[in-house]
């Protein structure tokens, strides 16, 4: 299975990408790392993984369409079977959704359905909730609305604040994100109307 990882920053759930394909039993390989950032650190991880690297600036664009236009011209490119988001924080264009539609995974910091957009740990803070986590989605036209696959929660501490919570569901989505990576290698995940389905089941 081959996979393009979209990036802004960090990349710290593509170096589990990274060393997941580089084990060879993964299932999956990862092409190209391609970030809308320059300066993002993953871009460092990839080159250091011997994987291409492609950056292309949204502020080189008029508009979202001819952004995400020619980024989906350059994911083709490479001819993945499956695109992954691994915080690339621009909001995608139905039509680039639609051309990737059920091979494009995305996760989002938060127990979705709560808290979709941005500041998602400040949030559950600051409602008061005693779990956090993250969901792993396939990407639909909808913003961080897309069916979900997996979910792993952490319980929020006293103490806690928006960047220990965020390390702390970190670790989760460095394990959850790449299982589902190698579950849709193996061709056991897909997605189905609105909806995911594992070994046949609808999730
Ligand atoms: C993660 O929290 C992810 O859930 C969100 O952006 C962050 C990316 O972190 N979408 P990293 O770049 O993988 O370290």
């Amino acid at each position: 299975c081959r996979t393009v990882v979209l990036i802004s920053g960090s990349g710290s759930n593509l170096q589990t990408f990274l060393d997941a394909a580089a084990s060879g039993d993964s299932g999956y390989t990862v092409e190209a790392v391609i970030s809308n950032k320059a300066d993002a650190y993953g871009l460092t991880r990839a080159q250091n993984a011997g994987v291409p690297t492609e950056v292309l600036s949204h502020r080189d664009f008029n508009d979202r369409d001819s952004f995400d236009q020619a980024m989906a011209k350059l994911i083709d490119g490479y001819q993945p079977d499956l695109v992954i988001l691994a915080g690339f924080m621009r909001i995608l264009t139905p039509g680039f959704v639609r051309h990737f539609s059920g091979r494009l995974l995305n996760i989002h910091p938060s127990l979705l359905p709560k808290y979709q957009g941005l500041h998602t740990h400040q949030r559950a803070l600051d409602a008061g909730d005693r779990e956090h986590g993250a969901t792993v989605h396939f990407v639909t036209e909808e913003l961080d609305g897309g069916p979900p696959i997996l979910q792993a929660a952490v319980p929020i501490e006293s103490g806690d604040t928006a960047e220990s919570l965020a390390q702390r569901v970190l670790v989760q989505e460095h394990k959850i994100y790449p299982m589902v990576a190698s579950w849709f290698a193996q061709g056991r995940l897909r997605m189905v109307g609105d909806r995911a389905e594992l070994d046949g089941e609808l999730l």
